[in-house]
């Protein structure tokens, strides 16, 4: 018996455009027809039909890779250049070759070598709030975007965007705010309603020139001035695939540059952010964990060696990705090479090879059947190891799944980590507006909106 999927009904051409169109957080929007049609329900975009989930067990199901697998984001479908290894489809030879060469770049042991710069750039940050002073208000998000954006570029590039030095934001981040922002609004808006946007598509297009020409530069600088480091861009420049033995070409290099750049700092940020805003709403967390960075660091400089004491604090930023997921949703397809029926919790569901399925992470790992009533409080003892490590599988899934889940886990993760300790080591940080409430910016990730903060240097650091 085949259980229909419920849904709300849609226009012709415009499909269910019209329910997310001009919204400024379009993913509240597919939050908002979740409590109204359950955790399964359908839409149309453009023709395609999108099947939602939240619940942790289809989500448990989803990540059997025989059955499914990624399907890229609708934003990236028209761009017609290289694609880098988060827009590109899994048949896609580019992915291939660009997956071999780079996933040894990014494991745990490469992202320890990395430990330098990345305190090189969050030393930058300490130095900017401990100048400041209380006295003046700290838009948080910004100043961890600064240090997202340096410390990427920096551990995998070795180039330096300066960010701290100026109260602008790098005209690169403000072009990358515009490309993601409108391929958001792409994804869900008509392509002839699109195509009447003249002034938004020249801005796009001027927008996604920057952040080509600004790849380009960097590549043709370290040609011109190499430097004998294993990094990241001297991988892709010199690396052969193992399976081809080709070298990756410029075009190629090009794309993964900015999505490591994109991929790469966004999330982290707002990982930060979202980290931050929970402990200062919860004092006796942030105490804890304050406390715990004191025990283990002292008031000298932080070691690698001392990230891997700060339980509570890793448990922090678990509990902070699991309500408030950086990358909101995961976007997968029906394994065109598996032929079995298509059944989620015991239902059989008419799900055809042409469908997305779209997974709303805010709400399957906020899923009540998992973590219980108070699923959606702030709680971070249900993250330390023991309860997170027994997890079902489809609990917490913020970095994705398989063979396509987030290459730059570790990076981020030790970058997260690292920022977080410094930060409550040296500072006594309090919201500007303690009765702040969140409200989430969205471009394709999330970040608080309006989070100021004000920092005050704590007694006796070096
Ligand atoms: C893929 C989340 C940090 C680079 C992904 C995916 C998710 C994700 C959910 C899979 C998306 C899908 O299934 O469609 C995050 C979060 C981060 C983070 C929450 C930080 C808190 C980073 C960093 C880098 C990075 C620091 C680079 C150093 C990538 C790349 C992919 C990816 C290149 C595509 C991998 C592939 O498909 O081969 N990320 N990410 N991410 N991420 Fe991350």
């Amino acid at each position: 018996d085949v259980t229909p999927i419920p849904g709300p009904l849609g226009l012709p051409f415009l499909g269910n455009a019209l329910s997310f169109m001009g919204e400024e957080t379009p993913i509240l929007g597919f939050e908002r027809l979740a409590d109204i049609y359950g955790p399964i329900y359908q839409v149309v975009f453009k023709g395609t039909r999108t099947i939602v989930v939240s619940s942790a067990a289809i989500l448990e199901e989803l990540v059997d890779e025989k059955r499914f697998q990624k399907l890229p984001p609708l934003a990236f479908s028209n761009d017609t250049s290289a694609r880098g290894l988060f827009s590109a489809a899994n048949d896609d030879p580019d992915w291939g070759q660009a997956h071999r060469i780079l996933i040894p770049e990014m494991g745990p042991l490469s992202t320890d070598k990395m430990f330098d710069d990345m305190k090189d750039i969050a030393n930058q940050l300490v130095l900017k709030w401990a100048r400041k002073g209380p006295e003046d208000r700290i838009l948080l998000t910004d100043d961890f975007t600064r240090l997202t954006l340096d410390t990427i570029a920096l551990c995998t590039m070795k180039y330096r965007f300066n960010s701290f030095y100026s109260s602008e934001m790098h005209p690169y981040v403000d072009a990358m705010m515009n490309v993601l922002q409108e391929s958001g609004a792409r994804s869900t808006r008509p392509a002839f309603i699109s195509a009447l946007h003249f002034s938004e598509n020249a801005k796009f297009q001027e927008s996604e020139q920057i952040l080509k020409k600004t790849a380009q530069q960097i590549i043709d600088n370290r040609r011109a001035n190499p430097v004998d480091e294993k990094d990241l861009l001297n991988a892709m420049i010199y690396g052969k695939d193992p399976k081809t033995g080709l070298a990756m070409r410029d075009e190629l290099i090009a794309a993964q540059m900015t999505t490591f750049l994109i991929a790469g700092h966004e999330t982290t940020s707002g990982l930060l952010s979202f980290t931050f805003m929970y402990l200062l709403k919860n004092s006796s967390a942030y105490l804890k964990a304050q406390k715990e960075v004191d025990d283990a660091v002292g008031k000298g400089p932080i070691n690698l060696g001392d990230l891997k004491k700060l339980k509570y604090l890793t448990a922090c930023l678990r509990e902070a990705l699991r309500l408030s997921p950086t990358a909101t949703a995961l976007s997968k397809r029906i394994n065109p090479e598996s032929h079995q029926p298509f059944t989620f919790l015991n239902k059989t569901y008419q799900v055809e090879s042409t469908d997305r399925i779209f997974v709303l992470l805010g709400k399957s790992q906020r899923d009540p059947a998992v973590y219980g009533e108070d699923a959606a409080e702030f709680k971070p003892e249900r993250m330390l190891d023991e309860d997170f490590n027994t997890l079902p599988d489809g609990a917490w899934k913020p970095f994705g799944n398989g063979v396509r889940a987030c290459i730059g886990r570790p990076f981020a993760w030790q970058e997260a980590l690292l920022v977080a300790a410094i930060t409550l080591q040296h500072f006594d940080l309090r919201l500007d507006d303690p009765s702040y409430e969140l409200k989430l910016k969205q471009t394709l990730t999330i970040k608080p909106k309006d989070l100021y903060v004000r920092t005050t240097l704590r007694d006796g650091i070096d």
